[in-house]
């Protein structure tokens, strides 16, 4: 059975994570990278206007740069992530939806600073129709505070009420 590692990572933390089970699963490797790769900035969760804040509030898509030849090889395909806003950064159902899941397998692992899976696979599902979630864990992660949806401040883009966070 041939198997796919597919990750998402910012910091690098996801990316370990992933280069090891594809090592151990002997499993092929694709990095999901975005067209305009995120700077540190864009990732300043504190910051209200920061880009991911921005893409949280409006749940848009993040496009992703080249793609997988064919899915079709492939009966498992690992799936990794670091949890952003308790859940998949949106390039995770961008990704998802560029490619027919009908019988595939999939087993979702994330890293992150604390926060479990929560909904995120019940978020992810709609973008990947006829796939069977066989497994699903996060690992420790760079330990980062959370981020949530009041971190992301309001549809407005008012400055967030967290004093505490900065
Ligand atoms: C925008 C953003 C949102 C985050 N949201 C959460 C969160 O909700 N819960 C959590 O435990 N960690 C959160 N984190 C921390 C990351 O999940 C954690 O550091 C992860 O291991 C980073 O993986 P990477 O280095 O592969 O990008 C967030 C980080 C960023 C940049």
């Amino acid at each position: 059975m041939k198997s796919l590692v597919a990750f998402f990572s910012a910091g690098g933390t996801t990316a370990g994570l992933a280069k090891k089970i594809a090592g151990m699963t002997g499993s092929d490797l694709f990095e999901i990278v975005p067209e305009q790769p995120y700077t540190p900035e864009d990732l300043d969760w504190t910051n209200p206007e920061a880009r991911c804040n921005r893409e949280f509030r409006s749940g848009e898509d993040v496009p992703v740069s080249g793609q997988i030849e064919s899915l079709d090889e492939y009966e498992l395909i690992f799936l990794g992530f670091p949890i952003w806003y308790e859940c998949a950064p949106n390039i995770i159902n961008t990704f998802c939806k560029a490619y027919d899941w009908t019988g595939k397998s999939v087993a979702l692992f994330a890293t992150s600073g604390g926060s479990e899976m929560g909904e995120t696979e019940a978020k992810l599902m709609p973008f990947m129709p006829g796939a069977k979630i066989v497994h699903t864990q996060v690992m420790p992660g760079g330990g980062e505070p959370k981020a949530s949806k009041e971190t992301a401040g309001n549809k407005g883009g008012k400055k967030h009420k967290h004093g505490k966070h900065k």
